[in-house]
């Protein structure tokens, strides 16, 4: 397959309508006669429900319904995404009386207006009886689990051994051996989870801000009792998102029976103190790493053991390792992952959800091992590159990781950095450090159906099953269609989000682009063929609307599928029972992966120890550019991202009382302007000659895949001092 040619630069095909507010997100819905709703949740970190007292509430001026669990007889739950549900987790709350897990909703209180329904919600009490619960990896009741043992997909889910790591390992000269922490932590988009439920008659309609509306179609059906023929779903644009919204939340169903029972539109916007309990989140992870190198700096093995958490009643696997034996040729490879069972809401996807902190772990072990064989650590991963995936056997797709080092530390300067810790200052005594790190992602591809149409009028219409975050969707399947149609990506207008197109497939995942610009270039291509029978001596300058007028055709319609390579046709019959549905990174023929190369600047203030990162530059290979603004964008974010995981994010966990206790954004600490410099980001932009027709691999998550790595590094080169934990505080280098 040959894909193609580079793609202009093209201005957000949004962006007039975002910045004059005329985007419709979510909650922006109002249908006439709308009600106000607000969760109550609870306040012990496990046990059961005796008894939620609601006569206060009800009592409240405004109020018209306070629903509990003794409100949602034949309400089931629908289940765990990665167990063939759609929900985050599959603990529905206020069915039973079982709390699992503090700030799980026991009350839906509903009102004419906002404030009746909060003071209703505040007048809400609860007894309960309690049971021991454990929050944290250490706690005791925490139980440790083998995934290889689970029921979980196999060889998906099994540990990896390839070659004889340990032997490997023992006869090795030069060796590491750490161990590496990271936080919980929360992705807070600024679009708060909501969801707007109205029904006519025995059809519903949800508005909600989501990355995937079949799922939630399907999911609510589900746990209604009613048929998806019954349920539309409309999400055309969500304000962020990074994984939260990729699953069903818990309030999605009860507004939905709120509506039904007060026979009104009812909205609920989740506020975020409670989110950090009602939403999925990125798990604390342990890792051992494990590297051994002969003399002249050939990594010979690496063992990677995970310990990861999940919730009690779930169990989200550990993927991290996937990445990590794709990082560099490491011959012998051996993994171990392991599940900890605690009292939370089940953890999940955020950007990079496994290998935000695999990478950290791994490109520090990497940097500790350059240090141990005195070699710069960009050449040590330049002469560990490897043509093949040691793990199949089989080829990359495509592979330009030494590429992207190459022209990082071109642009960075980094022949200039002194190998040693702190051999590099500013003139008035600050210590500068610079670090680098790589990064690897899973390219994976779920089913996809794009419909085009064209009108006599000018119109170019394409109805795609993708959701817009914010990301660039729009932009990267309008410039897909523009490039084979040879017309401007805004002459394109994008349908995508609603439940009434051709069925959409969860975006997530890194998979959006690879799996919708494929199906919107098919359409492309199918319709100039279309049109060149219309009017075979058409010149090359004929638009399709002038090719069908002179035919006297008022619209031509066409519709193309695609999928994986190697994937089966019961792909696209998951995707519409609203299941995942992706398949990858491993293709019969050929492993496929997105990489990065973070090269980063650190000041660290002698006295106080502050760290701040002026500049950065990354470099992405993510296969064919299709919408260079919007992934310039992308990488940015995931840089600053990194940076805050670095340095900044954590959530709060409190042993004694369970949840998180910093459930807000004036205590969850993110970057802010002013902790940003410069970010230089660059593509190698070649496209993946086999995963598609149009050359594209993943972006979103591995832009996040390494920044905090990089940063660990680079604080290490100015301070020599080497934090084995995110974030990395004052407290660590004072
Ligand atoms: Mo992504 S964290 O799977 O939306």
């Amino acid at each position: 397959m040959t894909g193609p040619g580079p793609f202009p630069d093209v201005a957000r095909v949004d962006a007039r309508d975002k910045v004059r507010g005329m985007t419709p997100y979510g909650a922006d819905n109002h249908p006439p006669n709308l009600a106000h709703a607000m969760l109550v949740t609870a306040q012990i970190g496990k046990g059961r429900l005796v008894k939620v007292d609601t006569d206060a509430a009800r009592a409240v001026a405004g109020v018209q319904l306070v629903l509990t669990h003794q409100d949602t007889e034949g309400l089931k739950a629908d289940g765990y995404l990665f167990a063939n549900g759609r929900s985050f987790q599959s603990v529905q709350p206020m069915i039973g009386t079982a709390i699992a897990y503090r700030g799980q909703p026991i009350a839906l209180v509903v009102a004419d207006s906002l404030e009746a329904a909060i003071e209703g919600a505040e007048q809400v009490s609860a007894e309960y009886v309690t049971a021991p619960f454990s929050v944290t990896l250490d706690s005791e009741g925490t139980e440790i689990l083998a995934q290889a043992d689970l029921p979980l997909p196999k060889p998906a889910f099994a540990d990896k051994n390839v070659g004889d790591a340990d032997a490997a390992l023992a006869a090795a000269p030069v060796t590491v051996d750490a161990v590496y922490d990271s936080a919980p932590q929360h992705q807070n988009p600024i679009e708060l989870i909501a969801t707007v439920a109205s029904w006519d008659g025995d059809e519903l309609t949800v508005y909600e801000s989501t990355q995937h509306v079949e799922g939630i179609r399907q999911g609510l059906a589900f746990e209604l009792g009613i048929s998806p023929d019954k349920v539309r779903v409309i999400s055309p644009f969500c304000g962020g998102s990074f994984g939260q919204k990729n699953a069903m939340h818990a309030q999605t169903v009860l507004v939905a029976l709120a509506a039904r029972t007060l026979g009104r539109p009812v909205k609920l916007v989740v506020p975020r103190s409670q989110l950090f309990h009602n939403t999925s989140f990125r798990p604390p992870t342990r890792h051992r790493v494990r590297l051994g190198a002969d003399r002249a700096g050939k990594i010979v093995a690496a063992v990677h053991e995970i310990d990861q958490q999940t919730s009690r009643h779930d169990l989200f696997p550990s993927m991290a390792t996937d990445t990590s034996a794709r990082l560099h040729g490491i011959p012998n490879f051996r993994s171990r992952e392991r599940l900890r069972r605690t009292d939370v809401q089940t953890p999940g996807f955020m950007r990079a959800p496994w290998e935000h902190a695999a990478a950290f772990a791994f490109e520090s072990a990497i940097d500790e091992l350059a240090y141990a064989l005195d070699r710069d650590p960009v050449e040590l991963r330049l002469a560990n590159e490897l043509p093949y995936d040691v793990v199949t056997g089989k080829p990359f797709s495509s592979r330009h990781l030494s590429e992207c080092l190459r022209r990082g530390a071109e642009l960075f300067g980094w022949a200039r950095r002194r190998m040693a810790p702190r051999s590099m200052r500013e003139t008035d005594g600050t210590l500068v450090g610079w670090g680098v790190a790589t990064g690897a992602y899973p390219s994976v591809i779920s089913p996809s159906i794009a419909q085009l149409r064209v009108t006599d009028d000018g119109g170019i219409v394409l109805n795609v099953g993708v959701q817009e975050m914010g990301q660039g969707a729009r932009n990267a399947v309008a410039a897909a269609v523009a490039d084979v149609l040879k017309v401007r990506a805004d002459q394109v207008t994008t349908l995508l989000g609603d439940t009434k197109g051709p069925p959409p497939h969860l975006t997530a995942g890194s998979w959006g682009t690879a799996t919708a610009v494929p199906a919107a270039r098919q359409a492309a291509i199918d319709m100039r063929e279309a049109l060149r029978k219309l009017q075979p001596e058409a010149s090359n300058g004929a638009t399709p609307a002038g090719i069908l007028r002179h035919a006297k055709r008022p619209f031509l319609e066409v519709e193309a599928r695609h999928q994986a390579p190697g994937a089966p046709d019961a792909v696209f019959d998951r995707m519409k029972q609203g299941l995942l549905a992706y398949v990858g990174p491993e293709f019969p023929e050929f492993v496929s992966f997105s990489f990065i190369a973070h090269f980063v600047e650190v000041h660290v203030e002698p006295a106080t120890c502050r760290v701040r990162v002026p500049r950065v530059v990354t470099v992405a290979d993510c296969g064919r550019v299709v919408s260079p603004r919007t992934a310039a964008s992308q990488l940015r974010g995931g840089v600053v991202w990194g940076i805050g995981g670095a340095l900044r994010e954590a959530s709060e966990v409190d042993p004694r009382y369970g949840g998180f206790l910093n459930a807000d954004l004036a205590e969850y600490l993110v970057p802010v302007n002013a902790d940003i410099g410069d970010i230089q980001v660059d593509f190698v932009d070649k496209p993946d000659p086999m995963l598609n027709n149009a050359g594209v691999k993943g972006l979103g998550e591995v832009a996040n895949v390494g920044p905090a790595a990089a940063v660990a590094n680079a604080v290490y080169h100015a301070t020599g001092r080497r934090v084995r934990h995110l974030p990395i505080r004052i407290e660590d280098l004072l």
